[in-house]
């Protein structure tokens, strides 16, 4: 299994001091080419490798930590999605008043579906803020948990794995129309971190 993260921000670099952390080997990609990421390579170690955005996207497990905004330029720098699988950690705001997007009454990991066809798309790791994210996520007490849906259940078990060999503990909350509703911008889930006990 080969996972590469789009996006080098707040939230791709969170995900990629997880990687780092456990020695998990990721690449990651941004707008600006793989040189802009030499100090954060740097800093995280030889698990995490820049890449270009194409070479990125290659990998059979992809994060997507980029703006909604930016999911169809993603989706168009790939000639084909079929069979990967996508963790959309996308969160869909108005930022004019940080509130959740006029979708239509869509769900966001609908769209983003929608622009990857033939990708499994899964949505988690959007519910917590960066800062929480990139903590370690075991201590003590017991796990931080990452919220997954999907309408595919094979990728659910893709992304649960992935979930917890980075050291969160995961919990499916079933398809889009379910979990994926409460997990996303707005919904019931949103900045809750939970620990799950022992
Ligand atoms: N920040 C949070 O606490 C938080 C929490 C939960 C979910 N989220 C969600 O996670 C996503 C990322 O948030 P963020 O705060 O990490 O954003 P950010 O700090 O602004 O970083 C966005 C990253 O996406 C890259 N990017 C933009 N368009 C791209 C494209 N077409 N192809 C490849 N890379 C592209 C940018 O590349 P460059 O570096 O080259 O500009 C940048 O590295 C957003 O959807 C956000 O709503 C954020």
């Amino acid at each position: 299994m080969t996972y590469s993260i789009i996006g080098s921000g707040a939230i791709g670099t969170a995900l990629a001091r997880q990687f780092a952390r456990t020695n998990t080997p990721v690449l990651i990609a941004n707008t600006r080419g793989s040189g802009s990421l030499a100090a954060l390579a740097g800093e995280l170690g030889s698990y995490v490798r820049p890449a270009e955005l194409s070479d990125a996207l290659q990998a059979d497990t992809i994060i997507l930590a980029v703006p909604f905004s930016a999911i169809d330029a993603v989706a168009a720098a790939a000639a084909d999605w079929t069979g990967k699988v996508v963790i959309d950690a996308t969160n869909a705001i108005n930022f004019t008043d940080f509130s959740p997007a006029d979708l239509g009454g869509r769900l966001s990991s609908d769209i983003v579906a929608q622009a990857l066809p033939g990708a499994a798309v899964v949505k988690a790791f959007n519910t917590l803020p960066a800062a929480v994210l990139a903590q370690e996520p075991g201590s003590a007490t017991g796990k931080r948990t990452i919220f997954h849906s999907s309408n595919d259940p094979d990728a659910s078990a893709t992304a649960a794995q992935l979930i917890e060999a980075l050291g969160y503990a995961a919990i499916n909350l079933g398809r889009i129309d379910e979990g994926g509703r409460l997990q996303q911008f707005g919904g019931a889930l949103m900045v809750h971190s939970l620990i799950k006990q022992g």
